[in-house]
């Protein structure tokens, strides 16, 4: 814990802001502790000025009064790192939340800090490094089993040069502050734990170089895979209007996604959203292990009635924590929900310190804090030669659904898939309401480019076609028009959307995509001859209801093939024709 160092007075308190002034030197993001009667209230150095410093506090600031003492600790703020970080839920000060509501009473007490991590559990340590072996910071001294993974335990990322290992425990049961190894730099020597800590706000660089990330993260959900999809270390948002599905559509892909590890950072939701949120988790099953999901994800959340001061800091702890697994050789999936109430703390913050506001209020600053979140993202080769990720996608809830607003455009800019959720395929319950026509990605789609484009242009040109029947009507409009609009209504009806409730189509592997992307082609590319509209209706309807069919026997053997079948008649029946 940090040591009380130096101590200041309160000059002013404005909402969770408080202005303190102090005699010694302060520094800038340094934590501290205003203390009211026996509580202490965490909060962040956020501003120094000559002798006077602003600090964001993270708790309410109701009964802080001019004149009560601060102490600076020194540190700046920090998450503490080791095993037992997996299957927690945290708030944004690394609280753990379970523990927390059991300890303080169902509504968190102000001034309750809890340890991250159980020191007391033993964890079975096998050692790497042997004595004599030289070591820099992030090489993995020893290792313990966490979940399904092995957790390295690494050379603390603070630690500047190369050390000699001059100890090394013995495998065997061991808590994460014993001592797993002595090392020295020549001048002094120091003790390696299974637990450091790291600075929030500081990305954790101890791999050998970044990669560009080139190989698609397969998520099996078709429309982003297919048409939208995301590197694996690649960046994307999910903006959408309040209930287009974007939480829905986080939890598919942290189910579903190809990743080792998922972090969910729930910002700043109404706290009836986040109570769900904890409620439901633990009851996904993970479909890699039939085993509950939350055995390979940390959520951390914090709701908006939490000081705002918190929500911001639940960002950078989460991705701080997702730098840690992939440090050793993981890949991470971030998915932030919503980074429109993380930036809307900002605001809140940047307005109590009176800065120049930018757009809507928000800090002129925004948008480099939301690169400078979305940055943490990416594929690295570590030192040992082996490669981690972190994915970060980012929900934003613009007010209604208005993406000219600064924070979807900041985001806009940096990342490199863009899934614009729509309120109106979401009220025609086309689901996932990922626009076909307004998304885009940067990355490697897992079907061939040419047909891609092709089934791009068939969208538009069906949209073409609808926005004309809608003024000419289905009578003005040419059959052969009209089959362009079943055309595209076909890919997007058992392609584009997917049924989340049915448990075969919900999660659609990367070669049953390429198979039912070449399929549909197939209809796409087809010269079909109909002797009416009522003809191609008819036709299209029986065709669509096929492939649904198909899409709920993935997976199960013989009628895959036979629905796959019916289908193929069906097509060629209509090309003889
Ligand atoms: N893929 C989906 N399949 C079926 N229903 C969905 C899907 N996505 C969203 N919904 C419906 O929309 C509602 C709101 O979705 P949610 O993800 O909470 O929206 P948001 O987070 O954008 O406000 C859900 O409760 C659900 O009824
Ligand atoms: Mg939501």
């Amino acid at each position: 814990m940090t040591e009380k160092q130096d101590v200041g007075r309160v000059v002013g308190v404005n909402g969770n802001m408080v202005s303190v002034a102090f005699d010694t030197v302060v520094i800038q993001n340094e934590v501290a502790y205003v203390a009211v009667g026996d509580t202490r209230l965490k909060s962040e150095v956020i501003r120094v000025r000559g002798q006077e410093a602003d600090l964001q506090v993270f708790e309410s600031t109701n009964g802080i009064r001019v004149g009560d003492p601060v102490e600076f600790s020194r540190e700046m703020l920090s998450v503490e790192l080791g095993p037992g970080l997996l299957t927690q839920i945290f708030d944004g000060l690394q609280n753990p939340l379970p523990q927390l509501a059991e300890e303080a009473g169902l509504f968190l007490k102000r001034g309750v800090y809890m340890d991250p991590l159980d020191y007391e559990c033993t964890w079975a340590y096998t050692p790497k490094a042997a004595v004599g072996d030289t070591l820099r910071s992030g090489d993995s001294v020893g290792s313990v089993p966490e979940g399904m993974y092995e957790h390295r335990i690494m050379l603390p990322f603070s630690w500047p040069g190369e050390w000699k290992i001059t100890w090394a425990a013995e495998a065997g049961d061991l808590t994460i502050r014993d001592t797993v190894a002595k090392a020295s730099n020549g001048t002094e020597e120091r003790d390696v734990t299974m637990v450091q800590t790291w600075p929030v706000k500081i990305p954790i660089v101890c791999y050998k170089e970044r990669l560009f990330p080139r190989e698609t993260l397969v998520t099996k959900v078709r429309i982003i895979d297919s048409f939208f999809p995301v590197a694996k270390g690649g960046t994307f948002c999910t903006p959408g209007p309040f209930g287009a599905g974007k939480t829905v559509l986080q939890h598919e892909l942290s189910m579903r996604a190809d990743v080792d590890i998922v972090l969910v950072a729930a910002c700043g939701e109404r706290a009836g959203e986040v109570v769900e949120l904890l409620r439901e988790f633990p009851h996904l099953e993970d479909p890699r292990t039939g085993r509950s999901l939350m055995d390979r994800t940390i959520i951390i959340c914090n709701t908006s009635s939490m000081p705002v001061a918190a929500r911001e800091a639940s960002i950078y702890t989460s991705v701080t924590i997702a730098e840690y697994y992939r440090q050793m050789g993981l890949n991470i999936l971030l998915l932030a929900d919503s980074t429109s109430r993380w930036a809307q703390a900002l605001r809140e913050m940047s307005g109590r310190l009176e800065e120049i506001p930018g757009e809507e209020a928000f800090p002129a600053y925004l948008e480099s804090l939301v690169a400078g979140f979305y940055e943490r993202a990416g594929l690295v080769e570590l030192n040992d030669g082996s490669q981690g990720s972190i994915t970060i996608g980012g929900s934003v809830s613009p007010a209604g659904g208005n993406f000219e607003e600064p924070v979807t455009q900041a985001t806009l800019k940096v990342v490199g898939g863009f899934l614009g959720l729509s309120r109106e395929r979401a009220n025609a319950r086309r689901y996932p309401a990922v626009h076909p026509l307004e998304s885009w990605s940067k990355y490697t789609s897992i079907v061939e480019g040419e047909s891609l484009e092709r089934a791009r242009a068939m969208l538009r040109a069906g949209n073409e076609v609808d926005q004309m029947m809608k003024v000419v009507g289905e009578e003005g409009t040419p059959t052969e028009d009209f089959v362009t609009y079943l055309k595209s209504e076909l890919l997007d009806r058992v392609y584009l959307q997917q049924n989340v409730f049915d448990e075969a189509d919900a999660e659609s592997p990367a070669e049953q995509q390429e198979l039912a992307f070449a399929l549909v082609m197939t209809v796409l590319d087809g010269a079909f001859q109909f002797a009416d509209k009522a003809d191609a209706r008819s036709f299209f309807q029986k065709l669509t209801q096929a492939f649904l069919d198909w899409n709920s026997t993935v997976g199960k053997g013989e009628i895959f093939v036979t629905a796959k079948a019916a289908i193929e008649r069906l097509i060629q029946s209509a090309l003889d024709a």
